[in-house]
């Protein structure tokens, strides 16, 4: 039974990036509503916001991202459609949506970076700690990740940001930090640096896309400079905030897809089917005829 915790209230989702690597299925769509089987890949993460007890979700949105809107609004005429039609579970199922939160919107104009996409938030966070979820890394664990890292959080008073173990040929991907070990699985972190190259990588503990934030993030983060692309890292901005404070992590214990690129994408996608009754036994078969 998972114990419900106040301490953190609010979820930011940026999800304003452009989603190229899905091009073309993302030239009219954003890649957050690609689905895993039949559930959007935001969805995946505001349930797990929710089954960890944080029912505010503030998503930070751009241009051509309104089905992310609509999907959690309430589908009038769609429902009245399935209501005539008596098809009751469906009903159930997209009212689940709509019903599931408390949600928010603010728009990045531009696309200036994750640390950009945070600091959007700061007038729907206010002066309270809060998480970020980047809907991308799709997580499926008990407890739900976010309430792992509640519990980690509760325990140090400070931010946590969730690593995990990753080969040295994918490292160059995330943002890695430098850490001292509290207990197992638990850290303080003493740097980070953001897409090392491999051979620059501090440890092989990488950041995936989970972090409970304390409000002091957002003048950190205004004070951090831009990288040579042009955008605030949210990366750069914790390293800051390092300077003042301790910065805690903590290592998932559940199975993460980084549906981020098409291969991770793919996998998720059957992983999410094998746990479907309807759907296991015949993808199990059709996959054993591929060769
Ligand atoms: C972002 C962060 C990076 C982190 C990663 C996790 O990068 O900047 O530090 O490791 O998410 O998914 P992105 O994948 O958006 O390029």
């Amino acid at each position: 039974m998972l114990t419900m915790s106040f301490s953190v209230r609010k979820a930011v989702f940026p999800a304003a990036g452009l989603g190229t690597r899905f091009l073309p299925a993302t030239k009219a769509q954003p890649k957050e509503m690609l689905p895993l089987v039949d559930k959007p890949i935001i969805q995946y993460g505001v349930e797990e916001a929710l089954a960890s007890g944080v029912e505010n979700i503030i998503i930070v949105t751009g241009r051509g991202k309104s089905a992310i809107e609509d999907h959690f609004d309430v589908a009038f005429e769609l429902e009245a459609f399935l209501s005539a039609r008596g098809k009751t579970e469906l009903l159930e199922e997209i009212r689940k949506v709509s019903n599931l939160i408390n949600v928010s919107y603010v728009r990045q104009g531009e696309p200036l970076g994750l640390g950009h996409a945070v600091l959007m938030a700061e007038p729907l966070v206010g002066d309270e700690s809060f998480a970020v979820i980047l809907a991308d890394d799709v997580i499926d664990a008990t407890p739900p990740a976010l309430a792992q890292m509640i519990k980690v959080h509760e325990e140090v008073d400070g931010p946590v940001i969730l690593v995990e173990r990753v080969r040295p040929e994918d490292i160059s991907n995330y943002g890695v930090i430098a850490a001292e070990t509290i207990r197992p699985g638990v850290y303080k972190v003493t740097d980070m640096v953001e897409k090392p190259p491999r051979e620059q990588a501090p440890s092989d503990l990488a950041i995936i896309g989970r972090y409970i934030l304390t409000p002091d993030i957002f003048g950190a983060l205004r004070a951090t400079r831009e990288d040579r692309s042009g955008e605030i890292q949210l990366t750069n901005g914790l390293k800051h905030l390092l300077k003042d404070r301790p910065v805690y992590a903590c290592e998932v214990t559940g199975v993460r897809h980084d549906t981020g690129n098409k291969l991770g994408f793919l996998k998720a996608v059957v992983y999410f089917a094998m746990q479907r009754p309807d759907l296991a036994g015949p993808l199990r078969e059709y996959l054993k005829t591929m060769t």
